[in-house]
C-alpha cells in the first residue's frame, strides 16, 4: 500500500445521517466511523531510514492493520494487543528453549538471569490484558462477530511456553538430585545451594504468572461476554476459571506446606 505523509492525511468528516448507537458514549457493534478511519489512517513513514528497514516498520504496520474492511473501531486495538501477547509469549519460549541448554550445560547463574527476563516478559503480557479492558462490552461485539471460529485456544505461543516450562522442571529436578537434596531442603539450607533457591523461586514466579494471565484473562473474557457464556472455540467462560488453579510446578507449592508443618512443629 503506497504510504501517505502524516500531513497529507484528510480530516476525517462525520456522517450527517450516522451516530453512534447509543448517542456518543460507545460506538457499538455497528460501527459507522470505521470505514472513514480505515480510509485516513495511514501507518506513518516511508520505511527506509536504517532503522526503519531493521525493524521492518512498513510491514509491521501493515500486520497490526485489521483485514478489511474494519469491522469496528476497537478492531485495531484486539489485534495489537493478542499480536503483542504472542510476541511476548513467543519471546518468553525462545528464552525457555536457551535455559534448557544452559541448564543442561551446568550454566545455572546465566539460566537464572533468562528466567527472570522470562517472568518480566510474562508479567507484560497480563499488564496489556487491561488495555483490552478498555472496551465496551457492548463494542466487542463488533468484533466478535468478525471471529467466527478464531480463538484464543488456537493460540501457537501458549501452549508452547507451558510445555517448555515444564521441561525446565525437569532439569530442576535433576540439579536438585544431582545436588543431593530433598525439595524442603532447597529452603531450608538455601544458604549452602543458593542457586538452586533462586532458581526454585524464579519458577515459583514464572508459575504464578501463568496464573495471573489466567485469572485477568478470565475477568477479561467474563467482563466481555459474561459467565455462562460459550467462547468461539466452543469452552465455557467457567471454564476459564477453572484453570486459575493449575499449576506448573504443583511440587512448588506443596512444599510449601511441608515447610509451614515442618517450622509449626518447632513453635506449637
Ligand atoms: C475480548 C477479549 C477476550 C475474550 C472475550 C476472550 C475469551 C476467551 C475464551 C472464551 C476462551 C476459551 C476458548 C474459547 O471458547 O474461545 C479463550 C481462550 C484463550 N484466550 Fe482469550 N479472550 C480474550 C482476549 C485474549 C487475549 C488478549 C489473549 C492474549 C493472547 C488471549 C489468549 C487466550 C488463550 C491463550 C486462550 C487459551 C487458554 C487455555 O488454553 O487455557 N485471549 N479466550
Amino acid at each position: 500500500m503506497p504510504q501517505q505523509a502524516r500531513d497529507e492525511r484528510q480530516p476525517v468528516d462525520r456522517p450527517a445521517n450516522e451516530q453512534p448507537v447509543d448517542g456518543g458514549t460507545s460506538f457499538g457493534p455497528e460501527d459507522p466511523w470505521a470505514p472513514l478511519v480505515e480510509v485516513a489512517f495511514q501507518p506513518p513513514g516511508t520505511g527506509e531510514t536504517v532503522y526503519e528497514r531493521y525493524l521492518e516498520t512498513q510491514a509491521l504496520y501493515q500486520l497490526q492493520l485489521p483485514r478489511p474492511p474494519l469491522g469496528h473501531h476497537d478492531e485495531f486495538l484486539f489485534r495489537t494487543v493478542h499480536q503483542a501477547c504472542e510476541l511476548w509469549m513467543n519471546l518468553m519460549s525462545f528464552e525457555l528453549t536457551t535455559v534448557l541448554a544452559l541448564l543442561a550445560h551446568e550454566r545455572a547463574p546465566e539460566a537464572l538471569r533468562l528466567l527472570r527476563r522470562v517472568v518480566l516478559a510474562g508479567r507484560l503480557v497480563v499488564r496489556q490484558l487491561e488495555l483490552m479492558e478498555t472496551m465496551s462490552a457492548w463494542d466487542y461485539h463488533g468484533i466478535r462477530r468478525k471471529l467466527s471460529g478464531g480463538s484464543g485456544l488456537q493460540s501457537p505461543s501458549f501452549p508452547n511456553l507451558l510445555r517448555l516450562g515444564h521441561q525446565v522442571w525437569d532439569h530442576f529436578e535433576a540439579l536438585r538430585q544431582h545436588a543431593g537434596l530433598a525439595l524442603p531442603e532447597v529452603y531450608t539450607r538455601r544458604y549452602d545451594h543458593p542457586l538452586l533457591h533462586e532458581l526454585a523461586e524464579a519458577l515459583v514466579d514464572l508459575d504464578e504468572t501463568v496464573q495471573s494471565f489466567r485469572y485477568h484473562h478470565y475477568k477479561l473474557a467474563q467482563r466481555m461476554i459474561g459467565t455462562s457464556v460459550i467462547g468461539t472455540g466452543g469452552v465455557q467462560v467457567e471454564a476459564l476459571e477453572r484453570s486459575i488453579h493449575r499449576s506448573l510446578f504443583p511440587e512448588l507449592w506443596r512444599v510449601r506446606d511441608a515447610l509451614t508443618a515442618r517450622a509449626s512443629s518447632t513453635y506449637e
